[in-house]
């Protein structure tokens, strides 16, 4: 199957297996399940989920819990956009093409649309059928500290918020990126990999590849907030310039950023060499994360 058809694919699997995990718009209370499905469907690349399943997939043909922890990312993933276009923190009107959930849905629902899709990413892991105890456990661990304070997630759009008032340096610039995106990229290449039962080594170069493409992947955010348009992103172009953000073009301008993506995409590359054909899936990926024009 060529990489294009590959990534449909994928796509309508997670789709589907949220669709079925995630309550209706008719459970009760209604507001915040239509609040999650509006901001969960709305055409996210999933390049998260993809990411796991593309680990689990390296690993082994059989991961039992690995569709499930590719919608838990999506879940935990969805509910960090949704408060980062909050007014307290980007303020943002657009995302995924769409009005951002605040504006569609009021500040109060959209903040606990945010809650819930964070709560449910758990609820699922801790119900996945065919996972024994002990890598459950595993997996949320992976999740609740990828998403967390300490280089996580969170930590990451703390330190995100308050270089807004900083000078932008390179060393900051690093560790800003690698918490607030790198983390829950770098949790979903180990989750599918946990899930398929890596050995040490494996997960080493799994993790490696992960770092590197998590790097990657903002430093291209970052770019594309500067080279494209709102329409082709579905989100506020132009946005961290006029926030005062420390981005890779702001500290390093646009052609050395390109080239650092490259790098970046070119040492998880070298990390999965390894698994020789097995991690075609994985290399494509990259590939996408790199090539990527929204
Ligand atoms: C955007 O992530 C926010 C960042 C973490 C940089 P994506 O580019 O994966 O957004 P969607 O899921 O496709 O909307
Ligand atoms: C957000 O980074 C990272 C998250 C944890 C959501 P950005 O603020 O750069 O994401 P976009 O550009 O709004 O999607
Ligand atoms: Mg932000
Ligand atoms: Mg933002
Ligand atoms: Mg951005």
């Amino acid at each position: 199957m060529n990489f294009l058809d590959y990534v449909a694919e994928q796509q309508r699997l997670v789709d589907h297996e949220l669709d079925r995990l995630i309550p209706s718009e008719k459970t009760p209370p209604e507001v915040i399940h239509q609040a999650m499905r509006y901001s969960l469907f709305a055409g996210g690349k999933r390049i998260r989920p993809i990411l796991c399943l593309a680990a689990a997939g390296t690993v082994s043909e059989s991961a039992p819990g690995a569709e499930v922890a590719a919608c838990a990312l999506e879940c935990i993933h969805t509910y960090s956009l949704i408060h980062d276009d909050l007014p307290a923190l980007d303020n943002d009107d657009l995302r995924r093409g769409r009005p951002t959930c605040h504006k569609q849905f009021g500040e109060a629902i959209a903040i606990l649309a945010g809650d819930a899709l964070l709560t449910v990413a758990f609820e699922l892991l801790s119900r996945a059928g065919g996972v024994d105890d002990s890598r459950k456990a595993w997996l949320i661990g992976e999740l609740s500290t990828a998403s967390g304070t300490v280089g996580g997630m969170i930590g990451g759009q703390v330190a995100d918020l308050e270089g807004e008032r900083q000078p932008p340096t390179a060393e900051l610039l690093e560790r800003i990126h690698r918490a607030k995106t790198g983390a829950l990229l770098r949790a979903s290449v180990r989750m599918g990999a946990i899930c398929a039962g890596a050995a040490s080594d494996q997960m080493q170069a799994l993790t490696c590849y992960g770092e590197h493409i998590g790097l990657a992947f903002q430093i291209v955010d970052d770019i594309l907030d500067v080279e494209r348009s709102s329409a082709e992103l579905g989100k506020t172009a132009g946005k961290d310039a006029a926030q005062h953000k420390i981005t890779f073009p702001a500290v390093y301008g646009l052609a050395e950023s390109h080239r650092m993506a490259k790098q970046e995409c070119e040492s998880a590359l070298r990390a999965v060499e390894p698994f020789g054909d097995r991690a075609q899936r994985l290399r494509e990926v990259a590939g996408l994360i790199v090539q990527r024009t929204k």
